[in-house]
């Protein structure tokens, strides 16, 4: 419990409002965890997996599977606020609205008050969160995301500030109901995830999956945190961060946005395949990043787990993953196998037959996907075999290279590197990515900028001023900016590039690029390594393949500019000037 007097009012005016049967304050230890999940398992809602220690799955509702991009909302003062970006709803309304669901809605159900702390306790970087759900599933996943318990509630004090998280599921429960093995949730419509940015609040109804419903994550780190950072002069990004180690032993802090299940845990947990080179993570999905004492830019990861993409894991693709979710970790929307084990799609070993995400008997020869695209593991960052030593370092670890990318089959090369930092912003601002599961109500290919498209928490043309703005204060410390491409494919739909471990070839080049010690020429479009600046020892690529991979395609470029341009278009006066001399200075280089 608590004698901060804010947090004590907050609750108990939840608890009036949701009516929930009784409240529990959370201290995050292994006995409430445990206590929980044995709960979980007796109503039938979570399955123990034997062939894993301490582990579990869940079947979420089909309706209840990824992100709802567009029952998101960004609630600010004005619309112009959220900016052309965002879905607004005028606060006040929808605060009446949200508060008609909330009535009565943890009837019959438990009110868990989760304190947590995003970053190590006590960081100068970190930040409390209270989310208050009525589901059990949330409290052990924010277990293992964030930092769970009583520290926190000391670290808070008595006056201390923390952001309020409000989420629930949404299924009230008759006297005597209860949900048995189902998993709880409302109807599309009744689904709200809500930010209100100026009180840093945030109201979360209707839905029990991932970002949705750990608050801590997409809510709180992202578009909560990218509008406090904005104010304060810091940056909230969806970014992995990783270490690259040389046979000399100089290390390296690299910080990569991709979009959505567009490649980031892989990156994170990369396994170099080039000699002597050494990689280990830091995160893989957000980075919170503050100008340190010397005037260069450190990161920490705000988050304590990964709740990564399970399809497409898989010892070849990742096995440091592989090996992260050996044990205490819980699976959602995965195939239950006969003898006790999850599977997926591309894990790598055959599955005949087993229990579909669906909970339906399922055989591999029905053609129909046995896991769901979005089905996702929750496991222990300390648990990752190439984890940093430094990744629970308070103050962070110095940024040396951004890369932006995203999934382009066709034109965009497999990487190029930002002429200075309005190049490199430019290049962020104006990325773009094909459809994936995590958001499956994106149907074409969209400018997703800096991957934040459904995560930055006011207008995005401010946020590129304010990439700008933290590229002046950083100057010469400012780190080099590069695009990748992992996804290009040829005519056939064959991958050019092997990707995964092969990527380490990629970030080699930038890091001597960095140093100053390899080659690059330069193109209308960025600088793009030639084929002898690149090592490829021991990969069997074809040299038709590798000039397709780093070809600038001036036609088709030329042919994207409308498209840019017209993105650009929708920030209006707010779309930095910089950005534009940018768009028209690579119209000019194409056409020269
Ligand atoms: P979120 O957790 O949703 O933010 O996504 P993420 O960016 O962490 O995605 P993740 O690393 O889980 O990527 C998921 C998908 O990208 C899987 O289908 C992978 O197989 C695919 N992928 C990742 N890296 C590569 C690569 O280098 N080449 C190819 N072809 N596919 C890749
Ligand atoms: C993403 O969609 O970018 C995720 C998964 O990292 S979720 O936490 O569900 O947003
Ligand atoms: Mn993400």
């Amino acid at each position: 419990m608590t004698n901060n007097r804010k947090l004590k009012e907050w609750v108990a005016e939840i608890e009036a409002l949701c009516q929930p049967e009784q409240v529990y304050w959370c201290d995050g230890s292994r006995r409430e965890y445990d206590e929980l999940m044995a709960q979980m398992k007796a109503c039938g809602l979570a399955t123990p997996l034997p062939k894993r220690p301490n582990s579990v799955l869940f079947r979420s509702d089909p309706s209840d599977v990824a992100r709802v991009e567009d029952r998101t909302y960004i609630a600010a003062r004005t619309q112009a606020e959220a900016g052309p970006t965002n879905n607004w709803i005028d606060p006040a309304e929808l605060k009446t609205t949200m508060k008609g669901l909330y009535n009565g809605c943890m009837r019959g159900r438990t009110l868990y008050v989760i304190p947590f702390s995003m970053g190590p306790v006590g960081s100068p970087i970190a930040k409390i969160g209270i989310e208050i759900t009525d589901s059990p599933y949330v409290v052990v996943n924010m277990h293992i995301m964030t930092r769970v318990g009583q520290k926190v509630i000391e670290t808070l004090g008595d006056d201390g500030e923390f952001i309020p998280c409000l989420h629930s599921v949404g299924k009230p429960l008759a006297p005597g109901e209860s949900d048995g093995a189902k998993w709880p949730c409302a109807p599309i419509e009744q689904k709200y995830i809500a930010h209100f940015p100026e009180e840093h609040l945030i109201w979360s109804y209707g839905s029990g999956y991932g970002g949705n419903a750990l608050l801590g994550k997409k809510c709180l780190a992202l578009r909560i945190a990218s509008k406090i950072a904005a104010e304060e002069g810091w940056m909230a990004e969806h970014m992995l961060i990783l270490r690259l180690t040389s046979p000399a032993g100089k290390a390296y802090h690299l910080a990569a946005a991709f979009p959505s299940a567009c490649g980031k845990t892989n990156l994170a947990m990369l396994q170099p395949t080039i000699e002597g080179w050494k990689c280990e993570c830091i995160g893989d999905d957000i980075a919170w990043m503050k100008i340190g004492p010397d005037g260069r830019l450190r990161a920490i990861n705000p988050e304590a787990g990964f709740f990564g993409v399970a399809p497409g894991t898989s010892e070849a693709s990742n096995p440091m993953a592989m090996a992260t979710v050996r044990k205490n970790s819980i699976f959602t929307n995965c195939v239950l196998t006969p003898d006790g084990d999850v599977w997926w799609e591309d894990m790598g070993v055959p599955c005949q037959e087993g229990i579909d995400w669906k909970g339906r008997p399922w055989t591999a020869a029905s053609g129909e996907k046995g896991a769901h695209p979005n089905a996702r593991f929750t496991a222990p960052a300390a648990q990752c075999p190439v984890i940093c030593p430094a990744w629970e370092d308070p103050a962070g670890v110095p940024i040396d290279i951004f890369i932006f990318g995203g999934r382009r089959t066709q034109v965009v090369p497999l990487v190029t590197e930002a002429f200075d930092w309005d190049h490199g912003v430019y290049l962020g601002a104006s990325a773009a990515s094909e459809p994936t599961a995590a958001a499956l109500d994106v149907k074409a290919l969209r400018y997703d900028p800096f991957a934040m498209l459904p995560f930055c928490g006011y207008h995005m043309g401010d946020y590129f001023a304010h990439w700008l703005a933290m590229g002046d204060r950083l100057g010469a410390q400012a780190p080099k900016i590069f695009y990748v491409n992992w996804f290009r494919k040829d005519a056939g739909g064959r991958w050019l590039w092997p990707g995964f471990g092969e990527n380490s070839r990629v970030l080699k080049w930038m890091c001597e690029r960095v140093d100053n010690a390899v080659g690059a020429q330069e193109t209308p479009i960025g600088s793009l390594p030639q084929p002898q600046d690149l090592d490829l020892t021991g990969l069997d690529l074809a040299s038709q393949d590798l000039a397709e991979l780093l070809k600038v395609d001036r036609s088709a470029w030329l042919a994207e500019l409308p498209q840019i341009e017209a993105f650009f278009a929708k920030f209006g006066d707010r779309l930095p000037a910089r950005l534009r001399t940018q768009l028209d200075a690579m119209r000019t280089r194409l056409n020269a």
